[in-house]
């Protein structure tokens, strides 16, 4: 065991997903790994709402955001888990880094291209690191990908396709909370897509260079068809037409949605409020909403390789396909994700990848699997964060600051490509 265990961490945002991705396996299995020593957040019942959770961090002391340097120094973390709302992950990364501390985020790393610039500049001048978890990566279809493709099992890579299908009840959860608003969330091209464009840009170690997308708010918004009526400000949990919504529902009884009382799901979890200020569970079809629900995106990477993508967030069943082709032959993967939502025969519960040589005979490969969130990938992320990256793994799979960079540089070029009607090329240069 290192003298460098166990790691101090503070968590900048108690979010949902600080609590059950960091913060209760801080407190279970990485004990010996890692420590929480404080909380920072804008709302105060977040931290009640994580102790109730994780009763073992009881006593972990809790500041506001403008109160970082005070949290440095009261409580000499080693690491800064930027774990809140999308926008917020710059301020608590730079903070963090000008302290020399190294820092986590979850994705993505930030909300526009010009602040990852500005996170990668920093990081250059400071003794601390930046990791954006990127757990798409790791389940075992996506490294059993990676290690074909490193094989030299498809050649140099030429293009691929993808397109990433996500369902009503995921596709709405983004139109009800604080992802709708662009400045908070960079737009779904970024906080969800950049997700989809790191797992090919990893794959095919790419780095992008031109970028042109089109893209379209179709099925949220107030011109939304599902739209029961054109009024701003509705929320589910007391919404008096939830009975006519057809995506409320979609995903509930008639009984449940005729009888309106303000306990549902989004806007409390079980019986507990869960933010102060802030409802979660707001009208899918408010006018509010300014971000796209539907792309279709090509990019061009340095490597010459040609990513064909397409996204949309009000499908009928989740998953995505994903075909990987190059000058040796093409592997493809469909991944038909919560087979438990879908209410559609699926093709097959296990994935799957079919490699076919260009000249020669077809395989299949099946992956071996781990349990945990994300497809097994939630799991063998965190060891890599809290122990180090598995020595075993022959390599590199956790993302820096610049493959962050990267995704968000194509999500932002999806959406500014899909407003100015124009080819957009990135740069990464740090002047
Ligand atoms: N990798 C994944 O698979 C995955 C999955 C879910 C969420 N996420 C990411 O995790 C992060 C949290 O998402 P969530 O849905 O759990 O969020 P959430 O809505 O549960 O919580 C957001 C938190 O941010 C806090 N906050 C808002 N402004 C703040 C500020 N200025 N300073 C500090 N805190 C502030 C809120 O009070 C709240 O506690 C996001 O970046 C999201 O993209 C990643």
């Amino acid at each position: 065991m290192s003298d460098l265990f166990p790691r101090r961490y503070a968590i900048c945002g108690v979010s949902a997903r600080a609590i059950g991705m960091f913060l209760k396996p801080m407190v279970s299995e990485f004990t010996e790994y890692a420590e929480p020593v404080a909380l920072l957040d804008i709302d105060p019942l977040r931290f009640k709402i994580a102790k109730e959770d994780v009763p073992q961090i009881a006593g972990v002391p809790e500041y506001k955001a403008e109160e970082f340097d005070k949290m440095v120094a009261e409580t000499k973390p080693d690491v800064i888990l930027a774990l809140g709302m999308d926008c917020t992950h710059v301020t608590y990364i730079l903070q963090g880094l000008a302290h020399d501390l190294d820092v986590v985020s979850e994705k993505p790393m930030a909300t526009t291209s010009e602040d990852c610039r500005r996170i990668v500049a920093a990081e250059k001048r400071s003794k601390g690191k930046v990791i954006c978890s990127f757990n798409y990566r790791y389940p075992a279809i996506h490294r059993k990908m990676r290690e074909m493709i490193l094989a030299g099992a498809v050649g140099r890579v030429t293009n691929v396709d993808l397109s990433w299908y996500i369902d009503t009840q995921h596709g709405a959860s983004y139109f009800k909370r604080w992802n709708r608003i662009r400045a908070n969330s960079g737009g779904l091209s970024i906080h969800k897509a950049s997700h989809h464009f790191d797992l090919v840009n990893w794959l095919i170690d790419g780095v992008p260079d031109t970028v042109h997308a089109f893209g379209a708010l179709n099925y949220y918004g107030p011109d939304g068809e599902y739209n029961p009526s054109r009024k701003d400000g509705r929320t589910c949990g007391d919404c008096a037409e939830r009975a006519k919504c057809r995506y409320y529902r979609r995903w509930a009884t008639r009984s449940s949605a005729l009888k309106v009382v303000d306990d549902h799901i989004g806007a409390f979890a079980g019986s507990r409020k869960q933010y102060t200020d802030y409802r979660p569970d707001r009208c899918i079809f408010d006018s509010a909403i300014d971000i796209e629900d539907t792309y279709v995106a090509n990019i061009r990477y340095a490597n010459g390789a040609l990513l064909n993508y397409s996204c949309n967030f009000s499908m009928p069943y989740e998953g995505y396909r994903l075909a990987i082709n190059g000058t040796k032959g093409r592997i493809e993967t469909q991944e038909w994700h919560a087979p438990f939502r879908t209410p559609f025969p699926i093709e097959h519960e296990r994935q799957y990848i079919d490699y076919f040589p260009i000249f020669g005979s077809q395989e299949r490969f099946y992956a071996v699997e781990n349990e945990g969130g994300h497809g097994g990938g939630d799991p063998l992320i965190r060891e890599d964060i809290f122990i180090e990256p598995d020595p075993e793994r022959p390599y590199a799979i956790l993302s820096g600051a610049q493959e962050a960079w990267h995704s968000v540089a194509i999500g932002e070029a999806v959406w500014r490509s899909v407003k100015e009607e124009q080819i957009i090329h990135l740069d990464f240069s740090l002047d």
